[in-house]
């Protein structure tokens, strides 16, 4: 297969920005497997392959994060392999969803859970009020990109009035984690101040823990040992990104595609059990997180393509949910699409009797750890949104445009009117 014909500009063109769909498109039909001359990256496009990719970790590794993710966090989750990365992430998964643990399961499950849904009402009804007196919002800016850090900060028992300052860094580490080196630095720095905020709070939890997720990480063990301060501490800087800037996108896209498909927006307002199904079809229609990147530690032959050794591999996630070989007429959002898998999501991913998953929250061991917290931030946020906010709709001449691509994708603001409930 010719691998040097497809023209590579097409991924730097602002269009590509705006929407990647129709030259992700293009990759699929011809150039699956596609290594960007420019970059000598490998674009992966295809559903099967994309999926292939996140599950085979023998042949792609994460340790290509060490040099973003870990430099300005500290020792990530992200970056880990192996045995190193299953010890440290069963400290902490456990704290989101319980799954993979076996007899305590039950038990924790209905614990975490109970837990999210107590953070994420607390939360979202204190936004709520807070701007219910105001029929013009931007949904953006008063609600989405609160409600996943106030719940994050909750959880670790952090100063909710710190609020702009949480903010602030995770936004500024997310930036960091671009190759500019201006934004690394920057992000770098920020992540030496959130550390420098964390100290005293990581030390008096150390010393009196609680139940909160910081005394958790003091108190775990891995091997016997205890976790290092500067361990937690990055710990800490990976959640707060993780859990914020992503779950932030996903509510404001659930309500942007909700708010453009003004029919789904009424079946949904008047059962709010499908919110939790909008809300995997958004997952699915408009994923926040593009792709993910990938180290190749032995010759891997995917699709059809040799690709070799100590070269790098994106996994589009924005393809793969679009794959018209999965997804019927994929760039349209439809909350009662017969072949998305709707339950619960899985780190094996679904893929039976013409349903399939969407790959937004990616699969295998890296499987996102706050999978069921950010669709119970959604879910509930959501409902209750709409229970104090009464008919809605886009505030006249304020339709946003959805912007990026390979990296987070999402509404930035979201200009809504609404009458009082
Ligand atoms: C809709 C919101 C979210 C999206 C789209 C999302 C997406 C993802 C994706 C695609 C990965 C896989 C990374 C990889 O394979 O390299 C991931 C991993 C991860 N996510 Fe999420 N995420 C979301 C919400 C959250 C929340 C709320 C938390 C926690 C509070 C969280 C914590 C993590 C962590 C710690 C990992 C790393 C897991 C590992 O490396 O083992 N995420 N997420």
């Amino acid at each position: 297969m010719a691998t040097d014909t497809f023209d590579p500009a097409l991924l730097e063109d602002a269009s590509f920005q705006l929407n990647p769909y129709p030259v992700l498109k293009q990759l699929r039909a011809k150039y699956p497997v596609w290594r960007n001359p420019r970059n000598g990256m490998w674009y992966v496009t295809r559903y099967e392959d994309v999926a292939a990719g996140f599950l085979d970790h023998e042949s792609l590794s994460s340790t290509i994060f060490e040099q973003s993710h870990s430099a300005v966090f500290g020792p990530s989750l992200t970056a880990m392999d192996g045995e190193e990365h299953s010890q440290k992430r069963a400290i902490i998964a456990p704290e989101f969803v319980g799954r993979k643990l076996d007899a305590f399961l039950p038990v924790i499950e209905r614990n975490v859970r109970d837990l999210i849904v107590r953070f994420t009402e607390k939360a979202a009804k204190e936004l709520v009020e807070r701007f219910i007196e105001r029929r013009d919002v931007d949904l953006v800016d008063a609600f989405s990109t609160r409600l996943p850090v106030n719940v994050i900060v909750d959880m670790l028992a952090l100063p909710q009035s710190d609020h702009d300052r949480f903010h602030y860094w995770y936004r500024t580490f997310l930036t960091g984690l671009s190759p500019d080196p201006v934004l690394r630095k920057k992000g770098i720095e920020a992540n030496a101040e959130f550390h420098d905020y964390l100290d005293p709070f990581v030390q008096e939890r150390l010393r009196n823990p609680g139940d909160d997720l910081i005394s958790k990480l003091c108190m775990a063990e891995v091997d016997g040992a205890r976790l290092t301060i500067h361990d937690i501490k990055s710990f800490i800087s990976l959640l707060l990104t993780a859990g914020g800037e992503t779950t932030d996108r996903a509510i404001a896209n659930l309500w942007w595609l909700l708010l453009n498909h003004p029919k789904q927006l009424e079946h949904v307002r008047e059962d709010h059990s499908l919110i939790d199904q909008a809300f995997t079809e958004t997952m699915r229609c408009e994923a926040p997180v593009g792709g993910e990147v990938r180290l190749v530690m032995r010759d891997w032959d995917i699709g059809g393509v040799h690709v070799p050794k100590g070269d790098v591999v994106n996994l589009s996630i924005h393809s793969a949910n679009h794959d018209e070989q999965v997804f019927a007429s994929p760039e349209k959002f439809d909350i009662f699409r017969e072949d998305l898998y709707i339950g619960r999501e899985m780190r094996i991913g679904h893929r039976e009797e013409g349903r399939s998953s969407h790959i937004g929250f990616g699969l295998g061991k890296h499987f996102c750890v706050g999978y069921q917290l950010a669709r119970t931030e959604a879910v509930v946020g959501t409902a209750m949104l709409f229970a104090a906010i009464g008919d809605v709709r886009l505030k006249p001449g304020h339709n946003p445009v959805m912007g990026g691509n390979d990296g987070m994708r999402s509404v930035t603001s979201l200009e809504i009117q609404f009458d009082s409930a």
